[in-house]
Order: structure tokens, then C-alpha cells, then sequence
């Protein structure tokens, strides 16, 4: 080979490298979840998925209190949410609270060491009201996780903050930009949606409590907004956009493809869709209620630094419980060792 054709060849096989660099490695393995030949299936690849799982690292579970003696309301003196446990329950909560929130920091992180009734750290008030929250889902959205439920760690995994929480984007008031047009928050990837250029927040309109449409497909011929009838019969771009940047949130938080829950041929078709995607239909209504009536409120109970940049307070997703796994912590059952976290099964 003379020195000119050389060039050129290691050109192309540079190229070639740099092309393949965004590959996986193999193997790769695929599990058939429709009908043959509807191409519902989902890909996994046994190297990465077995690194994921080594990743979920499940504290040792605190031993249970003896049964019997006073409540906690009678015992404490500032008990407004768990006075109905027992006080060595009671006990055993704030030792596993500690080991799956602040295990670096211990009690103090959410306490006055010297006065334990004392509410001013905020912390504390945050906490009190996640009390609530992990029990009301564990009582409420049984149609979402199950027997499974949650515990503090499923979000937090022994940090003081989820490692995945979101806040509102603002639209942009002068939207032509050299990188793009933002208006909608368009052209403005971020890791949640996929990196995908459609909005960068989907989040406060489709998860924020108010009840928009997901839906957007039209379910008639010629579909155009029908005053008579008053409801429009079809979704703008930019509305559709804002369902497709939210399915890939999904898709990415539970660390699955879109034929997890559809048939691609028909994205609306329940009779086509997996029983996923009715699992996934009440979480979308549960990850709502809690952002509307538990962590949206809590604004005024943050420092600011904990604020988005619109001042709003720090909010849930998919992701947050999720963590990249079909079933949270790989569906382990850690509510089963602290049913103290579920109200309805105290006598
Ligand atoms: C993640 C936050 C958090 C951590 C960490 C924490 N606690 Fe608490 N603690 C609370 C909350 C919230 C309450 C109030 C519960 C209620 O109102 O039902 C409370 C209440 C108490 C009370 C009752 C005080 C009174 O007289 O009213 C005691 C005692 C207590 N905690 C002990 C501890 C100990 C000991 C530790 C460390 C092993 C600890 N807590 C760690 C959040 C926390
Ligand atoms: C559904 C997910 C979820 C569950 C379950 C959950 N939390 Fe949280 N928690 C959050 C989110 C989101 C925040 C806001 C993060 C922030 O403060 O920036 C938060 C914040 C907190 C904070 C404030 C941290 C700080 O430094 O600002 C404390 C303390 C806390 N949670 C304690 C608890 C306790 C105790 C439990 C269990 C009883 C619990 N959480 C269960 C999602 C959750
Ligand atoms: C975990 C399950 C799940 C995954 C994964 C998922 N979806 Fe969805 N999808 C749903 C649910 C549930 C709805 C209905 C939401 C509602 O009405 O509240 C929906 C609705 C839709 C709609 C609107 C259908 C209509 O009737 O207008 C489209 C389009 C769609 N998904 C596309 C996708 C695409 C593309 C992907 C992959 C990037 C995807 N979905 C991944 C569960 C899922
Ligand atoms: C508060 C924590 C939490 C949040 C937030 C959450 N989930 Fe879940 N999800 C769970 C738990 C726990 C399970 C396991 C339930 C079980 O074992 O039956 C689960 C199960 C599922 C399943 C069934 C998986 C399977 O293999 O059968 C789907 C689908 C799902 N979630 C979708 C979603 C979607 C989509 C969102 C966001 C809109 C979401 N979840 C938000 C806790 C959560």
C-alpha cells in the first residue's frame, strides 16, 4: 500500500472506531412480550443489567421492637404522626430513617440534639410530612406498588436528597437563539427526557398535579378542533411532543423500551398494550397526587438553596423510586420489614 491510499484507509478506519465507540459490547439477549411478529420485546444485555443489580446495595434490616409497651404520643412530647406506634417501634423507625436519609450525618440531621421536640430544623418538618406520604402510599396506591410499597430508601438510598428530582423550567421569553429555538423549552436536552431536543420539561405539565392530556392521538377520521362539540379533536406539535419527551422519561427511568408497555403499532390501543402499562397508568396518577398534595407544598419549609431556579420546591418522577429498574430496588419487599410504614396494618 503506497503512503497516498494509506491515508485514506486509516481515515475510514478511524471513523469506523469512533462510530462503533457508541455501541454496547455484547451479549445481548432479547425477551419476546406480544404477539410473533409485532416486535414486542425488550433487549437487555446480561453484563450491564448484573453491574445494575451488584449497584442496589439493601441496608441490614433494624431488629424488630418487642411487642407491647407505651405509645410514642404518651412517652414523646412532640408526636403528631407516629404517636401510634409503640415507643420501641417508634425507636426502631428513627434508627432506620437515620441508616436510609442521613447515615453520614445521623439524628442530627434532623434534630436539635439537645431538644428532640424541638421543630425548627427543617429538616425535621420535611420529614414529618414524608412520615405521611410513605404511609399514604402504601395505603392509597396499592394499584401502583402493589404488596412491594415503598420505604424512605426507596427514593432516597441513604441520601439526605433523591439522587432524581426535578423542578419547573420556564419558558424562554426570546426563544430564537444561535443554538436553537426554545420556546416550549425546546433544543434544550437534558438527561431526563433522553437527551432528546423535544421539551426539557414535561414534568410540571403532565406530572405536576394538574390534569393535562396525555393522550394525543385522534380517535376519529379528519380530526380538527369541533366548536360544536367543544373539545379539540386533535393535539398541537408541541403537545405531542411533551407526551413523547414524558414516555421516554418513563422508558429510561424504568430502564425499558417503549414495547414494554405498547404495541408500536398502535401506542393507544389498551386491548394491544402490555398489563404494564395500566401499572403504569395509576403511577402516572400517584406521582401527581404526591407532587400536588405532598411535595409541592413544602415549598415554604425549604431553605432556599434547596429551590429551583423559579423558586418551586423539589419534586418526584419516575425516576426518583425507579432508579433505571423495571420494579424499584429490583422489586425487593423492603416494607414487608417495617410494616411501622403502613398504618393500615397496625392494630
Ligand atoms: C430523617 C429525619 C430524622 C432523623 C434522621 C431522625 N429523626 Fe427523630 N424524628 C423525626 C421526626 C419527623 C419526628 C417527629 C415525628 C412525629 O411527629 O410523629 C421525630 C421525633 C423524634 C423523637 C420524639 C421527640 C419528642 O419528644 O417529641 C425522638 C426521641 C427521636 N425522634 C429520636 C431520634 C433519634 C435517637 C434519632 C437517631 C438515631 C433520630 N430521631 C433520627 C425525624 C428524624
Ligand atoms: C417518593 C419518593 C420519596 C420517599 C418515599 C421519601 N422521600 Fe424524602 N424526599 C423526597 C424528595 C423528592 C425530597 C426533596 C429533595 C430535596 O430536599 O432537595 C425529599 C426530601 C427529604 C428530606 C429533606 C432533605 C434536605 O436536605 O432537604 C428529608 C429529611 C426526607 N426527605 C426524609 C424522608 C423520610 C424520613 C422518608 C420516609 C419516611 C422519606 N423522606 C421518603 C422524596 C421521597
Ligand atoms: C411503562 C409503560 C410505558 C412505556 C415504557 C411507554 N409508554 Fe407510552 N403510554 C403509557 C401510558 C400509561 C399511556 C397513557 C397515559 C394516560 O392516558 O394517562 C401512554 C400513552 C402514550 C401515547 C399516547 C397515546 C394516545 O392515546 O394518544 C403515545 C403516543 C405513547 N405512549 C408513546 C410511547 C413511546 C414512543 C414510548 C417509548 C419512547 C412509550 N410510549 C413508552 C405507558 C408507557
Ligand atoms: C413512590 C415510588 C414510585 C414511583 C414514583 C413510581 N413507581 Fe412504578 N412502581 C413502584 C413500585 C414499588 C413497583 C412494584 C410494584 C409491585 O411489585 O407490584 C412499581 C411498579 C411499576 C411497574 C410494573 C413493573 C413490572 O415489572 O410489572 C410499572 C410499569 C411502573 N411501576 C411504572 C411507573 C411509571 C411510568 C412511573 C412514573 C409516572 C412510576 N412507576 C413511578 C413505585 C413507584
Amino acid at each position: 500500500m503506497n503512503r497516498a491510499s494509506r491515508i485514506p484507509v486509516a481515515l475510514a478506519a478511524s471513523v469506523a472506531a469512533f462510530g462503533l465507540a457508541a455501541c454496547e459490547r455484547p451479549p445481548t439477549k432479547s425477551q419476546q412480550l406480544g404477539y410473533r411478529g409485532v416486535g414486542m420485546e425488550q433487549v437487555k444485555n446480561p453484563r450491564t443489567d448484573a453491574k445494575a443489580l451488584a449497584a442496589i446495595k439493601l441496608p441490614d434490616v433494624v431488629p424488630p421492637a418487642d411487642p407491647g409497651g407505651r405509645k410514642a404520643s404518651e412517652v414523646y412530647k412532640n408526636v403528631k404522626v407516629l404517636g401510634d406506634l409503640t415507643e420501641g417501634e417508634f425507636n426502631r423507625v428513627m434508627a432506620a430513617v437515620t441508616e436510609w436519609v442521613s447515615p453520614e450525618q445521623g439524628c442530627a440531621y434532623c434534630h436539635n440534639v439537645e431538644k428532640m421536640e424541638d421543630d425548627s430544623p427543617y429538616t425535621k418538618t420535611v420529614a414529618r410530612r414524608m412520615f405521611q406520604m410513605t404511609r399514604h402510599i402504601n395505603e392509597t396506591w396499592k394499584s401502583h406498588v402493589g404488596a412491594t410499597g415503598v420505604t424512605c430508601y426507596t427514593c432516597h438510598a441513604g441520601k439526605p436528597v433523591p439522587q432524581n428530582i426535578w423542578f419547573s423550567q420556564k419558558d424562554q421569553t426570546a426563544p430564537w437563539r444561535l443554538a436553537g429555538y426554545t420556546a416550549g423549552n425546546q433544543n434544550r436536552a437534558n438527561q431526563h427526557i433522553g437527551s432528546t431536543s423535544m421539551t426539557a420539561d414535561p414534568f410540571t405539565d403532565l406530572l405536576g398535579g394538574a390534569k393535562s392530556e396525555i393522550r394525543v392521538q385522534a380517535t376519529k377520521a379528519l380530526p380538527m378542533a369541533d366548536s360544536r362539540i367543544g373539545t379539540p379533536q386533535s393535539a398541537s406539535i408541541q403537545a405531542t411532543e411533551k407526551t413523547y419527551a414524558l414516555m421516554i422519561h418513563m422508558s429510561d427511568g424504568l430502564g425499558v423500551n417503549c414495547t414494554f408497555c405498547h404495541n408500536s403499532r398502535a401506542f393507544g390501543a389498551w386491548s394491544q398494550s402490555t398489563p404494564q402499562r395500566t401499572s403504569a397508568w395509576h403511577g402516572i396518577r400517584m406521582v401527581r397526587d404526591l407532587n400536588a398534595a405532598f411535595l409541592t407544598p413544602l415549598q415554604p419549609s425549604y431553605p432556599p438553596h434547596r429551590l429551583g431556579p423559579h423558586g418551586d420546591a423539589p419534586k418526584a418522577f419516575c425516576t426518583t423510586c425507579h432508579q433505571g429498574q423495571a420494579k424499584p430496588l429490583a422489586g425487593a419487599q423492603m416494607l414487608k420489614s417495617y410494616l411501622e410504614l403502613n398504618k393500615a396494618s397496625i392494630k
